[in-house]
């Protein structure tokens, strides 16, 4: 989705511009673009496609100043072009804007606008965005003034970081529904859309609050509310660095992030189990007797996690447990009151659909917990509380270690409710969730293996993945994987569904993934993989030394640990199965066509 930067200081602006769209390059972009301010005058670069064609573009252009704004656009309205790209400027160049998010009003606010004579160049929603702020500026004021009625005027989502060649010692920055944090430096004041733009500059930043504006200068910060109020905020420092949000030695962040995971699932662990008891201090003032109905939502793979933690939560506390697509849950009418517990789960903390899902939750007084990895997101601060997986900065599209950290934050989470409720606890999960990151780190030395069974995949247009229980989870995800990265066409099924239709896709050669690692159900798993042998299909086996699997040729046997924990290493080979088939089709592995890495809009 959309990045944004600005900087107001004592240094040079572009640097800092075209650092931070870099580092925010993941978040998928097709479109690129700065304004710097120098001498009251706005020279502004912008053009389609990469980073590399922007900085070719700005070749030949004087683009000397202390104050500037850059974006990375993601198309929404309008296709990728260089008058759809941002920033905005009005007719005589006097005002630039960026904007991420989505103004729903736009085509009745350019009515309008057009209709007092204005004409726009772009296709955007943004640029009314841009040409309203012109008209209100010119009838008096000041550009806080004329920011309030734009905002009073817009409906929709935004993150609007806005500079004005009669006011060229400030930068207004206004957030709704779409991420911006404000940085401290040595040299003055930045904005992004995300942290790991600022990291090279700053560690310490403000988060903005929805309906929050910010006056930048090169010396201070003032932050207010609508009603232009001022508003006292602190500094949260973060805690990664740089270094952890760059590739260290890699070919591609994916492969990084793949094999930070026995570190990133040893640091969400830490501090939870002290002598054979959960902790969760932030739990504290929840009172888990009340709760008829446990619903657990996410979008993509944080809803495969909530598969896993859904079906932990329900075996362990007794209760029902739905898990639902946050999609799926904002537009269902869910019957769900002050009784249920819905529980988000978002590596971002940002993604549209968990957000208004949760705001949903929250409007029909459900108590909300939120699972993410980011820091004071906006899913974050949003729910009632907040459980942080620690898997630190994940910058390529496809999420790896956010995914294991989330199925172990929600199996600790799920025993730690048995624990209050005093069921029993599992205490054998505990015990085996100790031994998670060296059998994590041993799967990782079979790479070449899983490399091997890419290799089956290099023709392929098709594959299919099967499971049943929580490995129809892990298949799932395995599936998902695969085809954003890879683009191979992916589907996975529950074993026993598939004499129900899907088995009519089978023939010589098909490649079929499957996942048989729970002891109840695996022996029936099995059998639906005879079942596709026998028409053919090529089949990769995961599963334990437990079974008997003589009529599977590739078969791939995992540690066997407890069966709720089994998810966790059979992420392991779905996702450097995905990876190397992605490698050997010559993909951008890290950054895969048409996907973001923060979906900000719906
Ligand atoms: C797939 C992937 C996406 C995200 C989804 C939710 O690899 O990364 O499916 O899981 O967009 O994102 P978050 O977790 O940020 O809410």
């Amino acid at each position: 989705m959309c990045g944004i930067t600005a900087y107001i200081g004592k240094g040079q602006a572009l640097p800092f511009l075209m650092q931070g769209l870099e580092k925010l390059e993941y978040r998928g972009y097709d479109s690129a673009g700065v304004t710097v301010l120098n001498n009251n005058q706005l020279t502004t670069v912008k053009c389609k496609g990469r980073l590399k064609n922007l900085e070719e573009a700005l070749k030949g252009h004087d683009m000397t100043g202390s104050v500037g704004i850059g974006h990375t656009r993601w198309a929404t309205h309008g296709i990728p072009s260089n008058l759809n790209s941002h920033p905005h400027n009005n007719a005589d160049g006097t005002l630039s804007i960026v904007h991420n998010g989505i103004i729903e009003n736009y085509r009745e606010l350019k009515d309008i606008l057009i209709d007092k004579g204005y004409k726009f160049q772009s296709q955007t929603d943004s640029e009314v965005v841009v040409q309203c702020l012109d008209y209100f500026y010119k009838r008096g004021g000041d550009l806080m003034d004329a920011v309030h009625k734009v905002l009073n005027c817009i409906e929709g989502s935004y993150a609007l970081c806005i500079i004005a060649t009669k006011e060229p010692d400030k930068i207004i920055v206004a957030k709704k529904n779409s991420p911006l944090v404000v940085g401290k430096t040595e040299e003055g004041y930045v904005a992004a859309s995300d942290i790991p733009a600022l990291l090279a500059y700053t560690k310490e930043v403000y988060f903005l609050g929805d309906d929050e504006m910010a006056v930048l200068t090169k010396d201070d910060v003032h932050f207010y509310n609508r009603r232009n109020e001022e508003l006292h905020k602190d500094i949260t420092v973060i805690p990664y660095t740089l270094e952890s949000a760059q590739k260290g030695g890699y070919d591609t962040f994916m492969l990084k992030e793949i094999h930070e995971q026995p570190t990133a699932i040893r640091e969400t662990m830490r501090g939870r189990i002290f002598n054979g008891r959960l902790v969760f201090d932030e739990l504290k003032d929840v009172d888990f007797t009340k709760f008829n109905k446990v619903y657990y939502i996410g979008c993509g793979t944080a809803y495969h996690a909530c598969l896993c933690g859904a079906q932990i939560f329900e075996l362990e506390n007794h209760v029902p447990v739905f898990a639902q697509y946050a999609s799926e849950f904002r537009y269902g009418n869910p019957i769900i009151d002050d009784k249920t517990l819905c529980v988000f789960c978002s590596q971002s903390g940002e993604t549209a659909d968990t957000l208004a899902a949760l705001k949903l939750a929250k409007e029909k007084g459900c108590t909300t917990i939120s699972v993410v990895n980011v820091l004071g997101s906006s899913i974050a601060r949003a729910s009632d509380v907040a459980l942080y997986t620690a898997a630190g900065p994940e910058i390529a599209v496809a999420s790896t270690k956010a995914y294991t950290t989330q199925i172990v934050l929600l199996s600790l989470f799920a025993t730690y409710v048995a624990q209050e409720l005093g069921y029993p606890v599992d205490e054998d999960l505990l015990t085996q969730m100790d031994k998670i990151p060296n059998y994590v780190e041993a799967l990782l030395k079979d790479d070449p293996i899983f490399e091997g069974y890419a290799k089956k995949l290099e023709n392929q247009h098709d594959c299919y993945f099967i499971g049943r229980r929580l490995d129809y989870a892990s298949v799932m995800e395995g599936a998902l994987k695969l085809k954003e990265v890879s683009y191979v066409h992916a589907d996975a099924y529950v074993g026993g569904e598939l004499k129900h239709g899907a088995i009519a896709l089978i023939e010589e050669g098909t490649v079929v993934v499957a996942v048989a690692t729970q002891p109840d159900i695996a022996a029936k798993t099995i059998s639906n993989i005879e079942e596709t042998i026998a028409r053919g299909a090529d089949v990769i086996l995961f599963t334990t030394d437990q079974f008997d699997t003589s009529a599977v040729k590739t078969v791939y046997r995992l540690p066997n640990v407890n069966p709720l924990l089994m998810p966790l290493l059979v992420a392991i080979p779905m996702q450097l199965l995905a990876y190397h088939t992605a490698v050997i089709k010559g993909r951008d592995v890290d950054k895969p066509r048409n996907l973001a890495k923060s979906v900000t809009v719906e």
